[in-house]
C-alpha cells in the first residue's frame, strides 16, 4: 500500500484533504493558467482528479467526441451532470450547446458550484448548477441528505440526457439503484444515460487477483468491492450482472460498453483519458 493511501486509510478525510491541497496552493501562486480556451479552475479546485492544465483540456475534448459519436448529444438537447465537480465535462460543451440546450450541473460540494457559477452561469446561462448537500463519507461526511432517498428537483421526462462521471464509483449499490431510478424517471421516452462505473465479472476478478489491475478493490462488502474499508466511498466497484439487473428493473436498456483502462482493456482511440473507468451507455425504454 502506498503511503497515500494508507494516510487516506487512516486519518480524518478534512485532514488528509487539507494537507494534499497545500502544495497545489504554492504551485497555483507560481504558476500561469492558460488562456484563450475558456474558463479553467486553478490548480487548488482540481482536487477530483488530476491537476494538469493540459489534461484538463485534453480530457474535455475527449469527453466532447463521446458525447457527439457515441452518446449522440444533440446541440439542442437538455443535459443533466450529475456530480459534475469543477465543471471537467461542461467546459466542452460551451461552444458545442446551442441556445435551444439546457444544461444543468449538481453536485455536493459547493466549491466546485461557486465556481461554476461565478464563472460559466455569469457568461451563458442556459447552464445552470445547483448544490445539494448529499451525503458521501468520503465527499461530504456532514451531509444532510441521504442518497438513497434523494428525490431529483425536476419533472418526469425532462432530460434528454443525463450523465454521471465517476460518481457512481464514490456511492454504494443501493444508493446507486435509487438514482438509476429517479434517473429514469426524469429522462425523456428515449433519453440517455451515459455513467461510468467500476464493473467486476468473474474474469476482472481473477485478474485482479493475480495484480493485474491498476485498482484492487480486494475489500467484499454488500453487493459491492472496496478498496478502503473504512472509507469505501474512496471508490466502489460493482458487478456487470448486478447492474444489469437494475437496469432491468428500471426500464434502462444497455446500448454500448466501454470497458475501461483500469481493468487493464484498452480504451478506443480519443478516449484514453476518460475511459479509464468503465463506461456504460444506456437508454430508457
Ligand atoms: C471524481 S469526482 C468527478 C467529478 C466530475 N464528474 C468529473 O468527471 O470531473 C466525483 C464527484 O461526485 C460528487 N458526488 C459524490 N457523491 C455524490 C452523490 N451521491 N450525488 C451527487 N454527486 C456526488 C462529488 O462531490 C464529486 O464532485
Amino acid at each position: 500500500m502506498s503511503i497515500k493511501q494508507a494516510l487516506k486509510n487512516t486519518i480524518p478525510t478534512s485532514v488528509f484533504n487539507y494537507i494534499r491541497d497545500v502544495p497545489w496552493v504554492i504551485r497555483d501562486w507560481t504558476t500561469k493558467s492558460p488562456t484563450g480556451c475558456g474558463p479553467i479552475p486553478s490548480l487548488k479546485l482540481m482536487f477530483d482528479g488530476p491537476r494538469d492544465y493540459e489534461l484538463f483540456l485534453k480530457q474535455g475534448r475527449e469527453t466532447l467526441g463521446f458525447y457527439k459519436n457515441i452518446a449522440g448529444m444533440k446541440p439542442d438537447d437538455a443535459i443533466l451532470d450529475i456530480g459534475c465537480g469543477i465543471g471537467r465535462k461542461t467546459i466542452p460543451l460551451l461552444d458545442y450547446l446551442n441556445s435551444n440546450a439546457l444544461y444543468v450541473g449538481m453536485d455536493l460540494d459547493r466549491r466546485g458550484i461557486d465556481w461554476l457559477l461565478r464563472n460559466v452561469t455569469s457568461q451563458n446561462q442556459r447552464f445552470v448548477f445547483l448544490q445539494q448537500d448529499i451525503y458521501n463519507k468520503f465527499y461530504n461526511p456532514k451531509g444532510a441528505l441521504i442518497p438513497g432517498k434523494l428525490v431529483l428537483p425536476f419533472p418526469d421526462a425532462s432530460f434528454d440526457m443525463v450523465v454521471l462521471w465517476s460518481v457512481f464509483t464514490h456511492m454504494f449499490p443501493e444508493d446507486i439503484a435509487h438514482y438509476m431510478s429517479e434517473i429514469t424517471r426524469v429522462l425523456k421516452p428515449g433519453g440517455t444515460l451515459a455513467a461510468s462505473y467500476f464493473l467486476y465479472d468473474d474474469e476482472i476478478l481473477a485478474r485482479m487477483q493475480r495484480g493485474e489491475t491498476k485498482s484492487n478493490f480486494n475489500h467484499v462488502l454488500k453487493d459491492c468491492r472496496t478498496t478502503n474499508p473504512n472509507i469505501p466511498e474512496d471508490a466502489l466497484a460493482v458487478s456487470r450482472d448486478w447492474l444489469q439487473s437494475v437496469q432491468d428493473q428500471v426500464g434502462l436498456q444497455t446500448q454500448q460498453l466501454l470497458m475501461g483502462a483500469w481493468s487493464g482493456h484498452t480504451p478506443p482511440q480519443g478516449l484514453e483519458i476518460t475511459n479509464h473507468q468503465d463506461i456504460l451507455v444506456a437508454k430508457k425504454r
